[in-house]
Parts: structure tokens; sequence; C-alpha cells
């Protein structure tokens, strides 16, 4: 595991609650933050049509909950809740999942999936990192499962420390991705479709993709 990734997941652990608090506070006060939590709804949708309501689901990096609580909206009912962070772990039980500690970077799938969700937590790999853990995760799904996930993009930046506007109070590791060097890496590990979308969000730039092995 990097330095990165483990400083990263410390600043979890004693700031998971300004991160939280953060996110939920721009949803009430920011008509852009509510706009992209809506359209990340919508996009989870389209990403899990089609997929039996018992499908087997594994979200890594759930931290408080958001995404897998709108897939249970959605019906589906076979989702195993994780993070790597105990901070986030205690939430997702006050929230009423069992949630599992799983690190990607050094932990194994035990199971194969048909859908797994790995939503703005590569942001925090080097991209070595990320690479592996996408293989990882290709590995770990069932014929003509989906992977979705999103990276961050920035122009002419590969890497940085940050802690956008000041709101968590601490940086944490980030690295960014082009759209075609995501593209490449998901098409190198096999994966047979591939859709990705550019989305200007209100800190920063997101590619968000879902790809089906
Ligand atoms: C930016 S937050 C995203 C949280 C959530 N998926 C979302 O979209 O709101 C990053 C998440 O990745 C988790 N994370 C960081 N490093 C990880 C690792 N090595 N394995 C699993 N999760 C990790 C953090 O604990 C945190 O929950």
């Amino acid at each position: 595991m990097s330095r990165e990734n483990e400083e990263t997941i410390e600043i979890y652990e004693k700031f998971g609650d300004r991160y939280l608090e953060r996110n939920e506070k721009a949803i009430k006060s920011d008509s852009r933050a509510r706009l992209e939590d809506e359209s990340q709804k919508e996009l989870l949708k389209v990403y899990i049509s089609g997929l039996p309501k018992d499908a087997k689901i594994f979200e890594v990096g759930s931290a408080g909950g958001r995404d897998a609580k709108t897939l249970k909206g959605f019906g589906y009912t076979n989702i195993i809740v994780s993070d790597v962070a105990d901070y986030f772990l205690e939430k997702l039980k006050d929230e009423g999942f069992l949630p599992i500690k799983f690190n990607l970077l050094t932990d194994d799938f035990n199971d194969k999936y048909d859908f797994i969700l790995c939503w703005a937590v590569l942001v925090h790999f080097k991209k070595a990192e990320a690479k592996d853990s996408i293989r990882k995760m290709y590995e770990a799904l069932s014929d003509g499962g989906r992977l979705a996930l999103c990276v961050k993009c920035k122009d002419g930046c590969e890497e940085e420390w940050e802690d956008f506007q000041g709101q968590i109070g601490a940086k944490r590791y980030f690295s960014y991705w082009t759209r075609s060097e995501l593209e490449e890496c998901l098409k190198q590990m096999g994966f047979k479709t591939i859709d990705i979308q550019q989305y200007d969000g209100v800190r920063s730039g997101w590619l968000r993709c879902c790809a089906r092995k």
C-alpha cells in the first residue's frame, strides 16, 4: 500500500465526520451539489438496469452509505457494504447496514459479483495501485458482470494533495485520469463494453464509468 493511500485513510479516520457533514450541507444549500447528487442516482439506475433485484452487489468504500441506500431504494436486496475506515464502518452500522471492513489494496474478494460499485475510491490510489485494483475487480465479476467506478480528471495535473476549499481541514491524496487513459486501461483488462462520461462536478471534474465483463 502506498504512503499516499495510507495517509488519506488516516485523514478519513480523523475527519470522516467533516467529510460527511460537508456532503450533507452541500446538498442542502448548494443547487449544483443537489443536481450532482440527483444525477448520480439517475446514473446508478442506468448502470444497474436489467439486473435482477437479488443480483450480487459489492460496494467498495461505502463511506456514509449514500449509494447503498440508493440501490436499496431501487429494490436491490443482496448488497455487501464495505469500507476500510473504522469511522465509516460505525456510521454504516448506525444507518442499519452490516458493513465489512475491506481494503481494496490488501483484501481479496471471496466471491463473484454481478455488480461492483467503486465510486470515488480509486481517486485516492496511485495509478499503478488503481490499475491493479481494476484488474482485481474484473476478476471478481461474474460473466457479464458490471463495474461502476468514478475517478477524477483535471487538465494538466497527474496527482496532488488537496483539501478542496479547506472544507475538511486536511489534505487528501488525489490522482487524476484522462478519459483515454481510463478507456485504454479498461480495454486492456478485457472489459467488453465501456461507457465513460465526463462530468464537471462542484469541486472537480469526474470520469463516471460503467464497464461490462
Ligand atoms: C471520496 S470517498 C467516496 C465515498 C463514497 N463511495 C462516495 O462516493 O460518496 C473515498 C472512500 O474510499 C475509501 N477508501 C480509501 N482507500 C481505500 C482502500 N484502500 N480500500 C477501500 N476503501 C478505501 C475511504 O474510506 C472513503 O470511504
